[in-house]
């Protein structure tokens, strides 16, 4: 199978996928039996190893300004229902922030640590962490408080209820200057469906 065959089958295995998301959405509703439905319907996709291999999924190179590329696998016209491969390389973290939609990670290499917070009157007091890979997932609700910890290259899929560029509400919580802060929609995001290669 050459390449752009392994993307066509790629494609059709992700459009099953989110298919099936909608659906659980659909039936279950934003709760958390349904995002945990909806993590292990991903964690399926991702076991489909063949169809995810890593040169596929570049990570940024030692001289990038940037220490991870993110990968969009499926969007729905109206941006709902988003998917994307995360490739990072070396070490990448975030700090604590919520999502506004409901937000689903699945391992697939190397590990990705996510540790879980509530809210205090001063910051954050952590209550919890999972460690992210082959095989496992976490499932938050739009107001979980997460934050990402990769120390090694890692290739992790991040699925949204809505996509990254329309998310302009996600708070973080600034330790330094111990206040909430609000991301910049993500931006710069590469195209990873066959045909709309850019
Ligand atoms: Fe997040």
């Amino acid at each position: 199978m050459d390449d752009e065959q392994l993307a066509r089958r790629r494609d059709e295995a992700v459009a099953e996928a989110i298919a099936d998301v909608r659906r659980i959405e659909a039936e279950l509703g934003v709760t958390r039996q349904g995002v945990e439905a909806i993590r292990d319907r991903l964690i399926e996709l991702s076991a489909q190893r063949e169809l995810f291999p890593p040169a596929h999924f570049p990570a940024p190179g030692d001289d990038d300004a940037e220490t991870s590329y993110m990968y969009r696998l499926a969007q729905d016209d109206d941006d709902r229902f988003a998917l994307y491969a995360q490739a990072s390389h070396g070490h990448v973290t975030t700090p604590p922030h919520n999502h506004t939609t409901w937000a689903v990670v699945v391992g697939h290499a190397g590990n990705e640590l996510n540790r879980f917070y509530k809210r205090t009157d001063d910051g954050v007091r952590q209550t919890g962490e999972h460690m992210v890979e082959a095989g496992t997932g976490v499932a938050m609700l739009p107001d979980d408080l997460h934050s990402i910890h990769i120390d090694a290259d890692a290739l992790n899929f991040h699925c949204y209820g809505l996509a990254l560029e329309r998310l302009d509400s996600r708070e973080y919580f600034h330790e330094r200057e111990g206040r909430w802060k609000h991301f910049a929609a993500t931006s710069g995001i590469r195209e990873g469906r066959p045909g709309l290669f850019c």
